[in-house]
């Protein structure tokens, strides 16, 4: 039988104006942030396939050495440089090159940022969600998570606060399967029963009104 297709994620945190990083680093401490991070991009259901995080040379940049690659996934940096070499991770030179390193051994495939890696992954037409840890403060931030489409599901995995930082976490997704409707003139049966939260429509993040 054909193995699935690795299923496409973004994850992210973002403070109330959809800030996500100051001066190459997180604007914030969360421990809880990290763990939700990390196990959200090392589960999966088969036990013989794993991960692959795709991030930009930054973002990789950002993490302590001693932490990188991620352990458990398959760690993917894009770079310009065509001679960057990172020991125990893959290098790919535009977007397209690093989704095509998930091979059939990939589960799912988590765009892990930063801001410019984002911007690019947002408008990619496979998304299945976005997990997004929302901060519920205001960090003063240079890189943002970009304007995201709409999503018709949305879920609240958890929250918390962390030193006086409340924070919630949330996959909007869009349903495994959309049912099509019978056309007009064609035998009606029982019509889908969705429930309330299917029905509402969730954009993830709240967008600052002000042009950054
Ligand atoms: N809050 C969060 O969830 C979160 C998550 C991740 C990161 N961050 C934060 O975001 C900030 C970093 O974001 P950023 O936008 O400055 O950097 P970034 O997206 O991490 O990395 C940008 C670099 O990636 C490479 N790149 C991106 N797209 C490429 C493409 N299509 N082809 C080839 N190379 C490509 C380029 O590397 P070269 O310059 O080498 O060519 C580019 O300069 C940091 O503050 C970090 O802490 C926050």
């Amino acid at each position: 039988m054909d193995q699935e297709k690795p299923k496409l994620y973004l994850i992210a945190a973002i403070d109330q104006k959809g800030g996500i990083g100051l001066g190459g680093k997180l604007p914030w401490h969360l421990k809880a942030d990290m763990e939700f991070f990390r196990r959200t991009t090392i589960c999966h259901e088969d036990a013989q396939r794993r991960n692959m995080v795709i991030m930009g040379r930054k973002t990789w940049e950002s993490i302590p050495e001693s932490q990188r690659p991620l352990k458990g996934r398959k760690n993917v940096i894009l770079t310009g440089n065509k001679d960057f070499k990172a020991e125990g991770a893959y290098v790919a030179h535009s977007l397209k090159d690093a989704m095509e390193l998930a091979d059939d051994r990939i589960a799912s495939i988590f765009v892990m940022g930063g801001a410019k890696v984002y911007q690019q992954a947002i408008s990619l037409k496979g998304i299945k969600g976005i997990y997004l840890t929302q901060v519920k403060k205001a960090f003063r931030c240079d890189a943002f998570f970009p304007k995201p489409p709409k999503f018709p599901k949305k879920e609240l995995l958890g929250k918390g606060e962390e030193a006086g930082v409340p924070y919630e976490f949330w996959l909007y997704s869009k349903p495994a399967s959309v049912r099509k409707l019978p056309r007009e003139g064609q035998a009606q049966g029982a019509r889908p029963n969705r429930s309330r939260s299917d029905r509402k429509e969730g954009s993830a993040g709240a967008r600052p009104k002000k042009k950054r």
